[in-house]
């Protein structure tokens, strides 16, 4: 009962001092009251204390039974409020039982607690542990909802918005080299520093390219780097965007960057990028030709120094790069296929919460040469079915070089099958092949 009461007096006092001093705006409010308070005009003082909004809020099945008790809550049984009738008392009870992590990750309370609290408070680490509003699942809805409409629908599909506490993949789940590596860091470091950046002029920074062979990495690095920084990420794949709806796709393309503008802070991550390349050779239609030039336009005008959008780029094939595309990158970060220790890496990565007896990661790298980390999740993926379909849930190393094993042939068949390395290919014509395909 006590914890119940404590939760709903904390959403009752948020509630009271966000709409009290307006000076606060909605990053002062966190996530779990913000996505509550949300409307489809945003956050609007004030902010009610129904009995339903607290039930929400603070995750207390009958708000009012678990303070009832206290000497100053009532409520208003005509518009089912619950209030403090005695702000004093209020405080004082809540912050000798509150946890002093929940004040401190609430920006509205470490703001009018900053000087009272029996712990150490302050108003502006708060905020800054607090995730910014763009990156609320409601907020993200909002704004695609206001720039692309129905007859965009087909647009919402190419356009994928990720909050970041969507993202399941972390940097630890990936094994990276040491180039990979001392890129991320960097630009994790360029934007810490933006403001310092700004103010002595260096603008172009925060365009990355990555590029290397289908499954090193690239999505997964994406999106983990969002995850780490806290950012949505916005996902658009290239060939999608210019594959149909001609008409409207020049204009489709100025609105994601005009999203990820919105959005910002935020990471705009642009796949397959090699088709701008294709494009521009080939005598593709007029429509297509001006999508493209204004993608590479927007690319140019957007900046994670004035705009706060990380670009990054990626491609399966940089030799149809031309130099144009080259060009709106500031770095290049290689995606090479992993070398044997990081395959053993990957091998440990992956499996971490799987039984394997006499696992032996480094063995099985020795087996795995040319494979990639999409290949070796493949390679688990078959013998943990395998041995299901086995009934057993204990896998052993003799399972995983089965499945290496079998990878081989089917490997072999694909190169038998598909001269030019052409996904699509390999799917349309490959038969049997296709069930298998990632
Ligand atoms: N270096 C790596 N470490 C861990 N997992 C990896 C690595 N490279 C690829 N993977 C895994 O392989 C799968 C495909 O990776 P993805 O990021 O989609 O590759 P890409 O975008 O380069 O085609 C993901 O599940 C990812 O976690
Ligand atoms: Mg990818």
């Amino acid at each position: 009962m006590s914890d119940d009461a404590v939760a709903v007096i904390e959403c009752l006092l948020t509630i009271r001092s966000f709409n009290d001093h307006r000076e606060l705006d909605e990053n002062d409010l966190p996530p779990r009251f913000r996505t509550i308070f949300w409307s489809d005009d945003g956050i609007e003082r004030p902010l009610p204390a129904t009995e339903s909004v607290i039930e929400a809020a603070a995750g207390v099945a009958e708000p009012w039974e678990a303070v009832q008790e206290l000497m100053f809550t009532d409520r208003d049984s005509f518009t089912q409020s619950i209030t403090i009738t005695d702000s004093e008392m209020a405080t004082e009870w809540f912050l000798a039982r509150v946890d002093p992590d929940l004040v401190r990750s609430n920006p509205t309370l470490a703001y009018v607690f900053e000087d009272e609290a029996p712990f150490e408070l302050d108003y502006e680490s708060a905020r800054e542990s607090n995730r910014p509003i763009q990156a609320d699942r409601v907020w993200i809805d909002t704004l695609l909802a206001e720039y692309f409409d129905e007859d965009d629908e087909e647009m919402l599909d190419l356009v994928k918005v990720h909050a970041p506490e969507e993202v399941r993949i972390t940097m630890d789940d990936l094994v990276l080299t040491a180039d990979q590596e001392e890129e991320i860091s960097k630009i994790a470091t360029a934007i810490e520093h933006r403001n310092y950046l700004a103010s002595i002029g260096l603008h172009e920074i925060g365009k990355l390219l990555f590029v290397g062979p289908p499954g090193t990495g690239k999505t997964s690095v994406a999106r983990a780097i969002a995850q780490d920084l806290d950012l949505p990420v916005v996902e658009v794949r290239l060939s999608m965007i210019t594959s149909q709806y001609l008409g409207e796709t020049a204009k489709n393309v100025d609105k994601t960057f005009e999203v990820a503008k919105r959005l910002s802070p935020c990471i705009l991550f642009i796949d397959e990028f090699d088709f701008v390349a294709k494009t521009r050779r080939s005598d593709e239609h007029a429509a297509l030709k001006r999508a493209v030039n204004t993608l590479l336009k927007s690319i140019d005008d957007i900046s994670l120094i004035d705009h706060d959008v990380l670009l990054i780029g990626a491609t399966n094939h940089p030799d149809q790069l031309d130099a144009a595309a080259w060009r709106r990158f500031d770095e290049i970060v290689n995606f090479p296929k992993p070398d044997e220790s990081m395959r053993a890496d990957i091998l440990r990565v992956i499996t971490e919460e799987m039984d394997i007896e006499g696992f032996d990661p480094d063995a099985l790298a020795a087996e795995t040469n040319g494979f990639t980390g999409s290949d070796l999740r493949l390679v688990l993926r078959e013998a943990v079915l395998n041995a299901l379909v086995e009934d057993r849930r204990t896998l052993t190393q003799e399972d995983l070089l089965n499945a290496v094993e079998d990878f081989h042939e089917r490997d072999n068949l694909r190169e038998l099958d598909t001269l030019e390395a052409d996904p699509d290919a390999i799917v349309a014509g490959g038969g049997d092949l296709a069930g298998h395909d990632h």
